[in-house]
């Protein structure tokens, strides 16, 4: 029997593992009703331009684009960063995207297996691949989300081989390692702004680089390798229209509120599974990834590791006979990938089978958090 009827802390419908914030109506349609006087609908508007320096500021970055989405975020930072075609250390845990980019830049990824505590790029993994792969041209790990990778030992194992590091931020914005925006390390960093994250312009995404002078090559390859009738380079349409932008500044004065809210129902779940606030483990065997010591989190996630892939599984089914919908972010590792040949990574494959990931947005209702946790722990129990 659902319980639906005596849930007025449900949204109608079912219970997915986000929703995404949405602005005050009025700010909104006040930035479309500019957007109807000028008729400027993209091509790097005011809106688009006003968020590229708000955004700039906010994460400390020398040189940002934003841009049309997070996958070619990535496809432009790799060809930034002279990437595109060559062979490229990278993370089985992440999304799917980050290996997409890489292919679709014809590069050739090789796997480093994750942190078991951390679930992001072991530095010890990725030295060893890049001992058996030589020709390695660069690293892409993944703060998987918004936990920081180990930035320290990454960095420096990358500037010991002379090869630029490009790191997948998209669950990143606004985490911060000992004050600083996570979009600080590396030679260059990307965000999502899809909808499903923290920060949103509906589609969207951001690159960041550490060099100034990469603001204008960033430019360039964004908006078709020309400006005006000179021709430059290759490049794509990754352009960001006006009406995206738009979501993004009307959303941007929302951030920290939102974040404490979302922190709020962390701490909700926190307290109900006894696991620390740095993810340390709780009752039936629940714990979070470890954080970065010095992290502030953006709680961007509420991801869940499980004693086993059993466990896992009849909590996803109690979830879902309540119309509670979690993901399996990620699954599966992507050495498990069809289209995909790559050796085993045994720490990844364990998490992909163990990782649910808890619905969680900012104005979440604190019984509809407790609830959930109720339902998690039991099944976990079994
Ligand atoms: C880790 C990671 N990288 C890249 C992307 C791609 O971002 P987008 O969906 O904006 O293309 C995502 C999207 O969810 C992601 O989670």
């Amino acid at each position: 029997m659902t319980r639906k009827g005596c849930r007025p802390a449900r949204p109608s419908g079912p219970v997915r593992v986000t929703r995404a914030p949405l602005p005050p109506l009025e700010d909104y349609l006040a930035c479309v009703r500019r957007i109807f006087e000028t008729h400027d609908l993209t091509n790097m508007g005011e809106h688009a331009l006003r968020l590229e320096k708000e955004l700039a500021g906010l994460l400390d970055a020398p040189a940002l684009i934003v841009c049309a989405n997070g996958t070619l975020a990535l496809q432009l930072a790799l060809r930034l960063l002279g990437l595109n075609g060559k062979t490229v250390i990278t993370t089985p845990f992440t999304y799917v995207a980050t290996l997409s980019a890489l292919l679709w830049e014809s590069c050739t990824p090789v796997f480093a297996d994750v942190d078991p505590e951390s679930l992001c790029m072991s530095p010890a993994e990725a030295a060893r691949q890049l001992d058996a792969h030589p020709e390695a041209a660069g690293i892409l790990p993944v703060h998987v989300y918004g936990n920081a990778c180990d930035v320290g030992a990454l960095d420096a194992l990358a500037r010991e081989r002379g090869i630029p590091v490009l790191y997948d931020a998209a669950h990143a914005f606004a985490s911060r390692l000992d004050g600083k925006s996570l979009f600080a390390f590396g030679d260059a960093a990307t965000a999502s702004f899809h909808a499903t994250k923290l920060f949103h312009t509906v589609e969207g995404g951001c690159v960041v680089a550490r060099d100034p002078e990469a603001k204008a090559r960033l430019e360039l390859l964004r908006a078709f390798g020309h400006r005006g009738d000179t021709h430059y380079s290759l490049g794509i349409n990754a352009k960001l229209s006006e009406l995206h932008a738009a979501m993004g500044l009307c959303l941007l004065p929302e951030l920290a509120a939102n974040i404490a809210r979302r922190t709020r129902i962390t701490d909700i779940y926190d307290a109900a599974f006894g696991i620390g606030p740095d993810g340390a483990p709780g009752r039936a065997g629940l714990r979070r990834p470890r954080l970065a010591p010095g992290l502030e989190w953006n709680h961007s996630y509420y991801p869940v590791i499980f004693p086993d892939g059993d466990i896992r599984a009849r909590v996803a089914a109690a979830l879902e006979a309540e119309d509670i919908h979690p993901r399996r972010y990620f699954y599966p590792s992507l050495t498990r990938l069809p289209y995909v040949q790559a050796a085993p990574c045994p720490v990844s494959e364990a998490m992909a089978e163990r990782v649910l990931c808890l619905p969680l947005w900012a104005d979440m209702a604190p019984e509809l958090a407790a609830e959930i946790a109720d339902l998690t722990l039991t099944a976990a129990r079994g």
